[in-house]
């Protein structure tokens, strides 16, 4: 029989690999990256599933006869005092830096692309650090506690009754009312540095809709597009308004998030600084097809910019109505599709001429009267297997005659 201190480091050891394969198993069953998450991730993790197997085997193995020195005399209980708490110190900060850098290394956001996110970020950054420690300071304690301050075999006697320790109280009550007060001074610094407008800020109007999004430019006239185009490095005022129900904009690369609301006009300051392509996501539950309300955002260089904004595009009367009508409709897209697949409402390839059977039974053949009745008043003929009330009423104010004229075109150029 091995001495109770040799089982209890074999015990720890032999967990600790099994906690490494176990945490080794469950990152290969999540299908987690080892090369995102690093190996930091991976030993928490058996650090973790080892403390929990140790406790776990404490009985069977009889651990517990493992004994302290007991202190005899009040100056060698001193020194184990200075003893516990350097080693609790060593361990916590060991611990608590461990997972902050894990934290800041788990790669937890998406490429930062704004000036916005730069200060946000930082903020994260620094949290962590107090995440850390506290995780530290709690789960050290603990952990310290349960292992070395347990029960022995045959003590039956209560722990020392301790009441008050007026230096610590001081200490707890003052050190963390200052990391609070010293937190809420950079998060007020950073709010007013990612709030506040440029005299040289482009506005761009944002029209968001159940489901989709379109952005118009009045500095360069009537200029919209169901993309958000951009400028590299210069700062954006989104002015945002609703149709129909509260939606919220959101582009996770930008960090910065705000509601649009009915009947009023939000905004949200943007300064891109990467190019690329990002997307718009809707941030609010806002009915059946607001996971599939995105637009794309292009981030490109201010002469790129330039040129795209000036550019007229085709002149409007040069074109057929069915291509009118496709540009129209890509506010329609987040729910019809037009190559066969299935989204929110049916769609729109080889849709024209056919027969359809509604709810109610009777068969109706898709022809311009029924096109223009299922756009004006959505809820009068309902196709079987379609719930009802999901399309928005009201398109019969939003589009003229003939810009629905122009969309049932489009969808009778699908049917070919
Ligand atoms: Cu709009 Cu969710």
């Amino acid at each position: 029989m091995r001495r109770p201190t040799t089982r209890l480091l074999i015990t720890f050891l032999v967990s600790l690999v099994i906690g490494y394969a176990l945490s080794w198993l469950i990152m290969l069953l999540l299908g987690v990256e080892l090369r995102a998450y690093g190996v930091s991730t991976l030993s928490i993790v058996a650090i973790l599933i080892a403390m929990f197997l140790v406790i776990v085997l404490d009985g069977p193995l009889n651990l517990k006869t493992f004994e302290w020195p007991e202190p005899d005399e009040e100056e060698a209980g001193r020194d184990d005092n200075v003893r516990h708490l350097l080693l609790v110190s060593i361990l916590i900060a060991a611990i608590g830096g461990g997972v902050a850098m894990w934290l800041n290394n788990a790669r937890l956001l998406p490429t930062p692309a704004s000036a916005e996110s730069i200060p946000l970020d930082n903020l994260l950054k620094l949290h962590f650090w107090v995440i850390g420690f506290l995780f530290a300071l709690v789960s050290v304690f603990m952990g310290y506690s349960i292992v070395v301050f347990r029960r022995k075999a045959g003590d039956t006697e209560d722990g020392v009754y301790m009441h008050g320790h007026t230096t610590l109280e001081v200490l707890w009550t003052v050190v963390p009312l200052i990391a609070v007060l010293y937190f809420g001074y950079l998060g007020a610094t950073s709010l007013a540095e990612i709030t506040t407008p440029k005299p040289e800020a482009m506005v761009v109007e944002v029209d968001a809709f159940q489901w989709g999004w379109n952005f118009s430019y009045p500095e360069f006239g009537d200029k919209k597009s169901p993309d958000l185009n951009l400028p590299r490095d210069r700062q954006i005022l989104l002015k945002m308004s609703s149709r129909d129900v509260i939606h919220s904009f959101w582009v996770p690369e930008f960090r910065v998030k705000q509601d649009v609301v009915p009947g009023r006009t939000t905004q949200l300051l943007v300064t891109p600084i990467r190019e690329g392509q990002y997307k718009v996501r809707c941030a609010e539950m806002c009915g059946l097809a607001h996971s599939s309300m995105l637009a794309t955002v292009n981030v490109m260089p201010a002469e790129e910019f330039q040129a795209w904004a000036a550019s007229g595009g085709v002149a409007q009367g040069d074109l057929t109505s069915a291509e009118r009508g496709a540009q129209l409709a890509l506010q329609c897209l987040g729910c019809h599709s037009t190559d066969g697949s299935q989204l929110v409402g049916p769609t729109w390839q080889g849709l024209f001429g056919t027969q359809e059977m509604l709810a109610d039974g009777s068969t109706v053949t898709v022809d311009e009267a029924y096109l223009r009745n299922s756009i004006i008043n959505p809820n009068a003929q309902i196709v079987e297997g379609f719930p009802p009330s999901v399309m928005p009423a009201g398109y019969g104010d939003i589009l003229s005659e003939e810009e629905i004229d122009d969309i049932i075109a489009y969808i009778k150029s699908l049917a070919e």
